[in-house]
Formats: structure tokens, sequence, C-alpha cells
């Protein structure tokens, strides 16, 4: 049964292996779990080690589930949690340090201290992005500064950095290939995404020698073979992406204009703009969407930090919910005429505020408030969310009036919440019948490279909508409830009163 394609998903709480048929079908699901290290307020590790296990067990897992073996699959696409940072060592393959996490703050002040410098024009010039901690840039710096003698032995060429599909490549192939794609290379702080280059005076600035750097190719090639031993025969690496690009390549959204976000624990938006990076004027960051044939297509992304964490709040937090599915039935039931607002500000707010001193907050709770109004405050607070992300995004790139939303993650199962996503965007929000849609990209750019899958054009005809939400006839109470939030969000935030 040749010709299957394999997709490993390593993400920050849980890896999956996802196998597919090469019609993109979905054949079987293997995940596991692995623990969070938090050494001090604001940092998050994992362990590399847990990282390479569970993709070793999640892969073959998945192969006995299916019963199929190594020679069934034609080819693997990884995808994985961005700008996570590993460094290890050449010769024994082991990390030298833990994984620093994307949403780790340790850099922060480097970051400050950069911005100070003045680095800020350049950065965001060359690489779309903002001076911040988030990237893997200062990550890099901050372990060869911090293990000892890292930085020496890191300009002699004995160390590596990869984000986790670089570690995992690497692993993979035994050390033969040291490689990246370009949309986890755009996450990096030092790489110019118009020349697809990695900057020199960047790398000075941010303090990483180009000894550690991995090769950056296209997303969909051939990017070596695995150990033989690792799944009981060899299979073809044929493609990777950062999590949220491969996202927009399972949501076929290969045309400038379409934009899909992702609801896990976070949101996050992208917005592709085509073959020409623009710059945000509305603190958006412009990345790399994918890249194909040596050609890079760019998108504008937004990230909201709180989304699906905001209804694990209800019910861990809170304790007012025991599943997230009740959350959909508590917002029918809550009483339309309480204005409740949370800004669930746990971790600041993303874009396009930026405000990583703003706190959570809920606003409007009177002696009639119970669990129904907060639940529905939280899913509202997805949508609002959404709707100042797309606002920032018309703004910077205008699309045309009848450019549509595809969306995907755990939220997409409420009705409730697609259905004020689209009032409050006053747009149509699209929900695929496949849900894998990371997955799915991975998968897609493996089975493109193998010769398994069409080219864009036509995958993308293949896309196959669920349920399209058409924003109902409420204008007057979408000004009001949109009026309402931001006078909540200008609360929170931390110049706010
Ligand atoms: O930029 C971080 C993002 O890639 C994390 O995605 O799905 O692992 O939370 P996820």
């Amino acid at each position: 049964m040749a010709g299957h394609i394999l997709a490993v998903d390593q993400g920050t709480t849980s890896t999956r292996a996802i196998l597919f048929t090469a019609a993109l079908d979905v054949v079987a699901v293997a995940q596991k779990e692995f623990p969070q290290h938090f050494p001090e307020p604001g940092w998050v590790e994992h362990d590399p080690e847990d990282l390479w296990a569970t993709t070793i067990a999640t892969v073959n897992e998945v192969l006995a589930r299916a019963d199929l073996k190594a020679s069934d699959v034609a080819a693997l696409g990884i995808t994985n949690q961005r700008e996570t940072t590993v460094v290890w060592d050449r010769q024994t393959g082991r990390a030298i340090h833990n994984a620093i996490v994307w949403q780790d703050r340790r850099t922060a002040e480097r970051c400050a201290e950069l911005k100070v410098q003045g680095a800020e024009e350049l950065v965001s010039a060359r690489t779309g992005l903002i001076v911040d901690s988030y990237f893997s840039g200062t990550k890099i710096a901050w372990i060869l500064d911090q293990v000892p003698g890292a930085r020496d032995r890191a300009e002699r060429g004995e160390l590596a950095f990869g984000t986790v599909d670089s570690f995992l490549l690497w692993r993979m192939t035994g050390g033969a290939v040291h490689a990246t794609d370009a949309t986890n290379a755009s996450r990096s702080m030092i790489y110019d995404i118009a020349k697809g280059a990695y900057d020199p005076e960047l790398m000075r600035l941010v303090g990483v020698p180009e000894a550690v750097l991995p090769e950056v190719r296209d997303s969909s090639c051939d990017f070596g073979t695995t150990l033989p031993h690792l799944f009981g025969g060899a299979i073809r690496v044929c493609g990777i992406a950062g999590d949220q690009q491969a996202a927009v390549v399972g949501q076929a959204c290969f045309r400038p204009g379409m934009m899909k976000v992702t609801y896990g624990t976070g949101a996050f938006a992208l917005l592709n703009i085509g073959e020409t990076p623009v710059a945000s004027r509305n603190r958006l960051l412009t990345t790399v969407a994918y890249q194909l044939n040596g050609r890079r297509t760019y998108a504008l992304e937004g990230a909201i930090f709180v989304a699906g964490a905001a209804v694990q709040w209800l019910r861990d937090g809170l304790g007012i919910i025991k599943t997230a599915s009740e959350t959909q039935a508590l917002a029918e039931a809550a009483d339309p005429g309480q204005d409740v607002y949370l800004v669930p500000a746990f971790v600041g707010l993303g874009a396009p505020y930026w405000d990583s001193e703003a706190r959570g907050m809920l606003t409007g709770i009177t002696r009639g408030t119970g669990r129904a109004e907060i639940a529905r405050a939280a899913l509202e607070s997805v949508g609002y969310q959404t709707h100042d992300l797309y606002t920032a995004m018309r703004a910077d790139w205008p699309t045309d009036e009848s450019a549509v939303l595809r969306v995907d993650g755990g939220m997409v199962a409420s009705d409730w919440a697609m259905q004020f996503l689209a009032d409050m965007l006053g747009a149509p929000v699209d929900r695929p019948v496949i849900a894998e849609t990371t997955a799915l990209g991975a998968a897609y750019l493996a089975g493109l490279e193998a010769g398994l899958c069409p080219p864009p054009d036509q995958f993308g005809r293949g896309w196959k909508l669920d349920r399209r939400f058409t924003p109902s006839e409420l204008d007057g109470d979408r000004a009001r409830k949109l009026d309402g939030w931001h006078r909540a969000v200008a609360r929170a935030r931390s110049g706010g009163g």
C-alpha cells in the first residue's frame, strides 16, 4: 500500500503523527503530550529529548494503528511550534540546554536594549518582525552566553541551532542534514525575508554566529531520508513548514487576500499578501507564508495570546464549566440585556496592541451576572480580538469585499462562536470539512515534492466547505458591542485607568 503521506505536527503541548492517503484523507492519528517546564516566572522550556521521543513514538504508533510499514509511506512532512530554540552538539547530537519555548520572556530585557540601540527599524525593515523575545534570535544568543564555553564552541562550528523542525530533521537523518525551511527561518529575527538569506548585520547585532545556522530550503523539497532503524525502514522527508504557515497551506489560502485563523490556546491569523512583502503600519508581522520552487509568498500575521485558553480558564481557573463544549449552551442561555466583557489579557495583549503589561479584566458585572454571561463573554472575547486583527490587516492590505476568512482549530466546533465572529467581522467565516489543517498542510507539502499531490491551484479546488457563517443584520448592535469591547480593552491596558 505504497503512496501514503505522514505528517509530524510537533506542537507546544503535544506531538502528533497523522497518516494520510495520497488523496489526503486521514487514515490514523497518534498523539502524545509531554511536560512543560517553568524554571522561573516568564520562562518556558521543553526537554528536547521529550520532543524527539514523542515524535518517534507517535510515528511508530500511527503506522501500527494503520497496519502500515515505513515502505508504505512515500513522504514525510514536518510542521512545528515555531521559534522554539534548540542548540545541540554536532558530535553527540545532544542539546546543550533545554529548548527555550516561543512563549518564554527571558530575553525581554535584551530586546529592550536592542530597541534602545535603535535596532527596531532595521529588524522590521529586513525581517518583517518586531524586536521581541518571542523570536528565536535572542534565545540562541542567550544559550550561547549562558552555557559555559558555548559561544566559543559555536564559533568553532561544534554546535548547531535549529527550531524544532530542524532538530528533528537532524536527528532523523542521523546528522546528515542540518536544514530548515523559509517559514521557520523567517521567525528568527536575523533572516532577510525579501532576499531570502540570513542578514550578517542582524546576526552581529543579535549575537548569532553563522556557524550554528541551518541551511534554508523550500518548504517542499528533498530534506533527506530518515535512518532506517527509527521507523522500521527509511522514509523520505519532503516538506517542512512552521505550524501556522502549514495551516495556510492546509486551508489552501494560495491567493492574495485569502486569510486563515487557527484557534488553539492562542490564535494566529495569516493573510496571504502575494510575492511582495508589505510592511505593516498597524503593528502586524510580515512573514514568509511558504516557499515553493525558490519563490516566496508572504503573509501578514497577527497573534492573539489567549483564545482557547480563555475557555480553559473558565474550566480550570473558575471551575464554572466541566468541558469546553458547555460554553455554547451557556452562551445561548446568557441574558442578552447584560453587557459583560472579558478582556483575557492574562499574559498581556498581542497584535495589534503589543502591550505585555496589560492584564485581564471583566467588566459590566451586575448582581444578575452568572456563569452563562461570563462564558458568553469568554467566547465573545475571541470574536472581538479577531475583529481587531482583521481590521488591522485590512488597513495594511485592503482586500476585496468578497474576501473570506477560513477558520480551524478546536474552537471552530462552536457554531455560536463562529456566528458571533462573522457578526463582528461583518464578513463571512468559512469552516472546512477537514479540521486537521496544520497536518494537512505539512502532508501536502511533502506529497507535492514526492509527486503525489497536485499543484496548489488544483489542491485549492479540492478544499471542502463544511459551513459558511454569514453576518446577521445587526449593524447598530455590532457597533455598540465593539465600542463596549474597546472601552474594556482601554481599561485593561497598562496605560489604562
Ligand atoms: O508561534 C508559535 C506557534 O507556532 C505555536 O503554535 O499550535 O504549537 O501553540 P502551537
